[in-house]
């Protein structure tokens, strides 16, 4: 599918840039650059001064950046994983004067209508998924050694699929004959697997989630990245997260709740809120996509975006 087909609209975009409080001047951090739809809100906000880095780990996302940066000189770009944010930052001596991050996580619509990048059950592709093709293993690689046991896991664990052990079972007995190199062999065989259908859900999505959210190490870098995000902050600047599914905003949602409360002390101690040194103040409650975007932009729906503010 070509770029035309497949723009990405930014999510709750003018929400972002009412959370990251932007200052003119500023320096920011876009961990997830996509199509660089908020990038550009963000710039169009800054002034000569301002500056905004952004990360991406798809080399097509890169290459958008690229003739951004070209375009404009308050702009660069790094290929990247945003689990190697801090080393980034570090390399251009930013540290702590970062007035505001954001992560977008998760896949970009061009990723999701490109049939080649393999992510979509609604498309025949190469079954790959990987964020970067250029590092890693592909799904269709990864299903043709993993164990019975370790598939079934992922499938419950990250898809929340209540037929993993089922469809596992169908992937180890099917591969050997007929290994399974497409989208669309993936889904026909989960859907043959799946003895029940979820109303208006294709019987795949759950697989496709588990294994896009495995080969891509998803949580494991949004832990990593929300570490990071925090210790490169300037003392003010925020942390605006946007997830779209509830394992990750589990897990920004405790992240924030933790570091809010501050040290993990035994609650007979005797030491003042202030003692326990809290790291973020939490900033308002989630916000959802209202009814306008979310007819302008049904993959909204899911959207969940999450502020805090660095406190010292
Ligand atoms: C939802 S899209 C972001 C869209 C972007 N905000 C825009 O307006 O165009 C998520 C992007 O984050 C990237 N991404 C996801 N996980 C990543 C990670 N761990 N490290 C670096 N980039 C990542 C994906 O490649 C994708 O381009």
């Amino acid at each position: 599918m070509t770029e035309s087909h497949s723009q990405h609209l930014p999510v709750l975009l003018d929400e972002t840039l009412a959370a990251l409080s932007l200052k003119a001047d500023g320096h920011y951090l876009d961990a997830t650059f996509g199509r660089g739809g908020h990038s550009r809100a963000i710039l169009a906000q800054l002034s000569d001064k301002g500056r905004l880095l952004g990360l991406d780990q798809d080399p097509q996302a890169v290459a958008i950046g690229r003739q951004l940066a070209a375009e404009d000189p308050r702009f660069a770009i790094e290929h990247c994983a945003f689990s190697e944010l801090a080393k980034t930052v570090h390399a251009r001596l930013w540290q702590n004067n970062i007035d505001g991050i954001l992560m977008d996580i998760g896949v970009s619509s061009p990723q999701l209508d490109d049939a080649e990048r393999g992510f979509s059950f609604l498309r025949d592709g190469p079954l790959d998924m990987r964020m970067n093709p250029e590092s890693g293993i592909s799904a269709a690689e990864w299903l043709a050694t993993a164990e019975m046991q370790d598939i079934a896991h992922v499938l419950k664990t990250l898809g929340e699929e209540r037929y993993g052990k089922r469809i596992a079972r169908a992937i180890v007995e099917t591969r050997d004959e007929n290994p399974i190199t497409t989208t669309k062999q993936l889904a026909d065989l989960v859907d043959k697997a799946s003895p029940s259908r979820e109303k208006h859900k294709h019987p795949a999505t759950r697989t496709f989630q588990a294994i896009r959210i495995y080969i891509n190490n998803e949580l494991d870098e949004l832990k990593a990245a929300l570490e990071q995000a925090l210790d490169v902050l300037a003392v003010g600047g925020r942390l605006v997260v946007i997830s779209f599914h509830s394992l990750e905003d589990r897990i920004v949602k405790r992240y924030f709740r933790d570091q809010a409360r501050g040290d993990d002390l035994p609650s007979h101690f005797p030491v003042t809120v202030d003692q326990l040194n809290p790291r973020l103040k939490l900033i308002g409650k989630a916000i959802k996509a209202g009814d306008k975007e979310l007819a302008a932009n049904p993959r909204a729906r899911s959207a969940v975006l999450r502020v805090a503010e660095k406190l010292a």
